[in-house]
């Protein structure tokens, strides 16, 4: 029987690899039938190459609260889009390093990172890490060092504009080098430093993610007042393209009365999928892999999937 999907390339791809290794693992269990409903799902989504953007789209994902899913969300989407096809960077804007972490790139103090970029001791290209799973992504690694750029750019008259003049430069040489990058993720650190300033000055859209909790929209007043200064100021492009919901629980009113709530606020900017919470995305971080090549049939996963194509579509 020939197999319909042989038109793709599964030499160099490790999610066709990795599905075909799982093919059967919930065939006869209860969940079956929702996976079998989900496979379809995610079938349409891997078929379909995801859209090129005409330009690099540069998306700041940004929220001042911690623990809300923007890292898993930078890791997860960039590498669907990455596994689609798409070339993808990820710059690691925060001190911690999780996406580093998480897409299993080397961060330990002494590596050459997102810290040398904005202390002009780098170009950002001389920093870049390829993954080592999905070869169309690159990461810019942070180490803890970052933590010290309020203080060492402190009085620098440009201090809030070095990722942006950074991020031009890199992307004109890799531009030059037949390496033209299609998407930029910039994970911030949940404050508002200048981290997350220069991240806003560099971008073109914020993407929020929103856990799906009590006091979601709290605190979200005062990052739009800050994207609203940093676009009065500094970058009058930006804007806030896209609200992801995360870590929604499927048949709690909590979870139905968050995202509604966040949907009437944000009504063309909230993707229509919700990601749901998943014990693999939590796990997927500590194997140095991101869900998409660690567990590709997983719920996380295929919600990340569909939020990259509608992501893609929304180009
Ligand atoms: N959809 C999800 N389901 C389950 N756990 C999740 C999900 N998204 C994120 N997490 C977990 O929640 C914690 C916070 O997520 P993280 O992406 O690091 O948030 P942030 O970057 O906003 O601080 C992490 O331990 C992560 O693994
Ligand atoms: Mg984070």
């Amino acid at each position: 029987m020939s197999d319909p999907r042989k038109k793709i390339d599964r030499s160099n791809n490790p999610i066709l690899e990795a599905r075909a290794r799982h093919r059967s693992v919930f065939e006869g269990t209860p969940l079956g039938a929702e996976v079998a409903q989900n496979m379809e799902r995610l079938k349409r989504i891997q078929e379909s190459d995801f859209k090129k953007p005409e330009t690099t789209r540069i998306i700041a994902v940004a929220n001042q609260k911690g623990g809300v899913g923007k890292t898993t969300t930078v890791v997860n989407l960039a590498a669907a889009l990455a596994a689609g096809g798409l070339k993808v960077l990820v710059i690691d804007d925060d001190p911690q390093g999780n996406a580093s972490t998480a897409l299993g790139i080397a961060h330990e103090a002494g590596t050459p990172s997102l810290y040398d970029v904005l202390t002009g001791e780098k170009a950002l290209v001389e920093i870049l890490q390829q993954s080592q799973q999905l070869p169309n992504l690159y990461i810019a690694p942070s180490t803890i060092d970052l933590a010290m750029v309020d203080i060492d750019l402190g009085n620098d008259p440009e201090r809030n504009e070095k990722l942006r003049q950074a991020l031009e430069e890199a992307l004109n040489t890799l531009d030059g080098l037949g390496h033209h990058i299609d998407y930029v993720f910039i994970d911030c650190p949940p404050s508002m430093s200048l981290l997350p300033v220069n991240a806003l000055v560099a971008a073109r859209e914020v993407l929020i993610p929103v856990q799906c909790e009590y006091y979601a929209l709290e605190g979200l007043s005062q990052l739009l007042r800050t994207i609203e200064s940093v676009r009065d100021s500094l970058n009058s492009e930006l804007e806030v393209s896209t609200i992801v919901l995360t870590m929604y629980q499927k048949g709690t009113n909590l979870s139905q009365e968050v995202a509604a709530n966040v949907r009437e606020f944000f009504p063309t900017q909230t993707l229509s999928v919700e990601i749901p919470r998943s014990v693999r995305v939590a796990e997927s971080p500590s194997y140095g892999e991101t869900v998409v090549t660690y567990e590709p049939r997983s719920s996380g996963v295929i919600a990340y999937m569909a939020a990259a194509q509608e992501l893609a579509d929304r180009a």
